[in-house]
């Protein structure tokens, strides 16, 4: 088969891979990518920041688990001041596009940082909407109408695109990122990690400091493929960046035919940071197997029964 191309479109964005560094699993981009081969990849998105430093919670904090890992880190970050103090120049000069991702407990923090990250120049701003409103502490992403505003106000501060990152555990994913196409959104991510818990023996403690974390890894691959194949078949103008126990080939083959023009991959890099390069070599041979010659002709060919 004559040369396979791997480029990919988000909407109006390129990407010369259909692999993203998922945020969190990467630091701040900057320090993976000393070691990775970045070539490999997309994009990269850093970190969530919030308005001010968030401390984030006691340890322990990650445990590993059957297929996969919990966290319950809380989103410790240095606050948006600190991010774009020591961001900015290294972003200029990411062989990578490093994109950004705003959290925050109310509508305008979200929006605050969002305009901070598109100053400090981030190719674009995801926007993390697994995190606890300070109204009455439920996720933004568990309802539509108040992922929408945040989306809003989010794609109404800054000149880049604007990507809405749901959870899994969102009662109607369909209904929640058609609010957030509606409200602006570029594309959704589909997911972030899931609800866990687990357990230490003998002493019965719950693995983390505050029992309840994300669950992440291989075993959440069908849960967000899943919320990828149905968001895909109800707004199919909605470019999806798909996300969730990417760890071979295969994964990635998987979630384009399910509907995303992308992946983003979390836990698998932080057991192997340099899996990119296997993987995409995993993609390779796929499509070759397949005799598909463009990652783009994948996108969105499931074959009903
Ligand atoms: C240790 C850790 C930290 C994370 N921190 C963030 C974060 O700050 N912001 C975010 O949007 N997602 C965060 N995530 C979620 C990942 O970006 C990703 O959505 C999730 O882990 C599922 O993908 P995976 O199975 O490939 O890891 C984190 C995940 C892990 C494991």
């Amino acid at each position: 088969m004559a040369q396979l191309s791997l480029t990919t479109s988000i909407g109006s964005l390129e990407l010369r891979s259909p692999l993203i560094a998922a945020s969190g699993t990467v630091g701040s981009v900057w320090e993976w990518a000393e070691i990775a081969e970045v070539s490999h990849y997309g994009a990269a998105v850093a970190k969530s920041v919030s308005p001010v430093p968030w401390e984030g919670r006691p340890a322990p904090r990650v445990a590993p688990t059957t297929m996969g890992m919990l966290n319950g880190i809380g989103i410790q970050n240095p606050g948006i001041e600190e991010w774009s103090a020591s961001m900015e120049t290294r972003i200029a000069s990411s062989r990578v596009p490093i994109w950004g991702s705003t959290v925050a407990g109310d509508v305008d923090g979200f929006a605050h940082v969002a305009k901070r990250l598109d100053a400090a120049g981030v190719g674009t701003v995801e926007v993390n909407l697994s995190c606890p409103n300070l109204e009455d502490g439920q996720m933004f992403s568990f309802d539509a109408r108040r992922a929408g505003d945040v989306v809003e106000a989010v794609a109404g501060t800054v000149s880049v695109p604007v990507g809405a990152k749901l959870s899994p555990n969102t009662p109607d994913i369909v209904e929640v990122a058609g609010a957030c196409h509606e409200a602006g959104a570029d594309f959704v991510v589909l997911t972030n990690t899931a609800f866990g818990f687990g357990l230490s023996l003998p002493d019965r403690r719950p693995l983390l400091s505050g029992a309840v974390g994300g669950y992440s890894g291989p075993g959440l691959k069908p849960i967000s493929l899943r919320c990828v194949y149905e968001v895909a078949r109800a707004i199919p103008g909605l470019p999806i960046v798909g996300c969730g126990g990417v760890s071979t080939g295969r994964d990635v083959i998987e979630y384009l035919v399910a509907g995303a023009s992308a992946v983003e991959m979390g836990t698998i890099l932080l057991a192997e940071p340099k899996a990119g390069s296997r993987i995409l070599k995993e993609v390779q041979a796929e499509m070759r197997r397949l005799e598909v010659p463009s990652v783009a002709e994948l996108v969105g060919t499931v074959e009903e029964w």
